[in-house]
């Protein structure tokens, strides 16, 4: 089968590797209709992660059940899924709690297991006509419908970005009526955007520098920041300072209040100098999210911050280790959230959104790609050049079918 593999810093490529051999018992087997390619793999992809040379990437899936082991009982041969990137046991105590990212038996390192990822197990991954689904009873997502219909590019991003964007904005704890600031306008930036707007924020600011994703932020009904303009939080601070309901309604002392109540991190540790664009400062949007929130106010991180990081500019960024401004955060009782999205707790809340046609998450999707071109898409993406902002790789044979 053709799949995409890591072939060293800057380069992936499609080569002939085996398909998926002999089902264990409580495992499946998925044809793939659709991977998309994620930010989460351009830290790969830019030799940022230890991922040996020669894995198979992709974690964000979905296909049709090609066939189970004899011990699952709930999915069987034909089903359509959409696959958590999470792969999970089920059983642990952080699955029973809900907490299928940090599953504490499905990876011998640590706790979190996921396909095609640095750090996160042996499992092969999805950007590949075929791919092994362990546990298949507990890491599948039913889906109706037929491959490649009209949900087939919404149902896709359930695998990850969806989640983790609403996850972003459970972290910030974000609700009716609430002020939202999201540093990152990629694709998990965009879909915290629209979780936030789903949950009933008042307002909803993405900070970014490439203009068509602020052109989707624009389109998702969110506020774009170009922070090319300048100081982002400066920004954010004087757009509200002019809102005419905010200013009329204002009682003693809020006027202290020129921030935001709840802020995103959807960039994580690639983040750029708002200075240069060129250049990298990891510790950007963590230092802007500090002066952006509110006292009192919710900090929620889900772009990443890995290690070992072999390209850190210094030994302690190699480690993962950046100074924080620890005490203005103390000083200003913030609440702090980060990690891995539990993909479960929200996929199936949110599949059931896109089906009743109250959300659709699918209009930030840019390319459609087949396998043979993905290389070239993970040099533009990388690059954020011709707005490639979500990728997807499409595997033709369903339409045929
Ligand atoms: N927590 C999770 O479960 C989870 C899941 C998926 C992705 N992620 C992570 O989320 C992050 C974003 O993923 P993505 O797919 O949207 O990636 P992406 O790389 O496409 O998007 C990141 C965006 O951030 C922008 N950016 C860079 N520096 C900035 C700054 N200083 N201020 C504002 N914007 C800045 C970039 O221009 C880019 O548009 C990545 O770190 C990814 O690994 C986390
Ligand atoms: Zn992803
Ligand atoms: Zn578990």
């Amino acid at each position: 089968m053709k799949a995409v593999v890591y072939e060293g810093e800057n380069r992936m490529r499609v080569v002939d590797e085996k398909e998926p051999g002999s089902t264990g018992a409580r495992d499946a087997v998925l044809r793939v209709t659709t991977s998309a390619i994620c930010g989460s793999d351009l830290h790969m992809y830019e030799g940022r992660t230890a991922l040996p040379e020669g894995h198979v990437v992709g974690h964000e899936i979905m296909g049709v059940i090609e066939r189970t082991g004899d011990a699952v009982t709930s999915i069987k041969p034909g089903d359509r899924v959409v696959l958590p990137f999470n792969i999970a046991c089920g059983y642990c105590y952080n699955c029973h709690r809900g907490l299928t990212n940090m599953c504490l038996t499905m990876n011998a390192q640590k706790p979190h297991a996921a396909y095609g990822y640095a750090g996160m197990g042996p499992y092969g991954g999805g950007q590949a006509e075929y791919v092994l689904v362990p546990n298949a009873d507990f890491n599948c997502l039913k889906l109706p419908g037929r491959p490649f219909d009209s949900w087939e590019e919404d149902f896709i991003l359930l695998a990850d970005v969806f989640p983790t964007g609403f996850y972003g904005a459970e972290l910030a704890q974000v609700a009716p009526g609430k002020s939202v600031a999201i540093f990152g306008a990629g694709p998990v930036g965009l879909m915290a955007a629209l979780s936030s707007l789903i949950k009933g924020a008042a307002e909803v600011y993405v900070i970014d520098f490439v203009p068509e994703r602020l052109e989707k932020v624009k389109e998702l009904g969110a506020t774009p920041i170009n922070a090319r303009a300048g100081d982002p939080v400066e920004q954010i601070f004087a757009l509200r300072a002019k809102l005419p309901g905010l200013r009329g309604r204002l009682r003693p002392g809020e006027d202290k209040l020129q921030g935001v109540e709840c802020v995103i991190d959807a960039v994580g540790y690639q983040a750029r100098d708002d200075q240069d664009y060129a250049r990298e400062k990891p510790t950007q949007v963590l230092d802007n999210m500090v002066k952006l929130v509110n006292p009192a106010g919710h900090i929620g991180i889900v772009g990443v911050y890995m290690a070992p990081d072999p390209g850190g500019k210094t030994a302690q960024a190699k480690q993962g280790v950046f100074a924080l401004p620890m005490a203005e955060l103390f000083d200003k009782a913030v609440t702090v959230g980060m990690g891995q999205c539990p993909v479960k707790l929200y996929n199936e809340s949110l599949r059931d959104l896109i089906i009743a046609g109250r959300a659709k998450p699918s209009k930030i999707v840019s390319h459609r790609i087949a396998i043979d071109q993905a290389p070239e898409a993970y040099q533009k993406f990388d690059q954020r050049v011709e707005g490639y902002t979500k990728v997807l790789i499409q595997f033709p044979w369903a339409r045929a079918a």
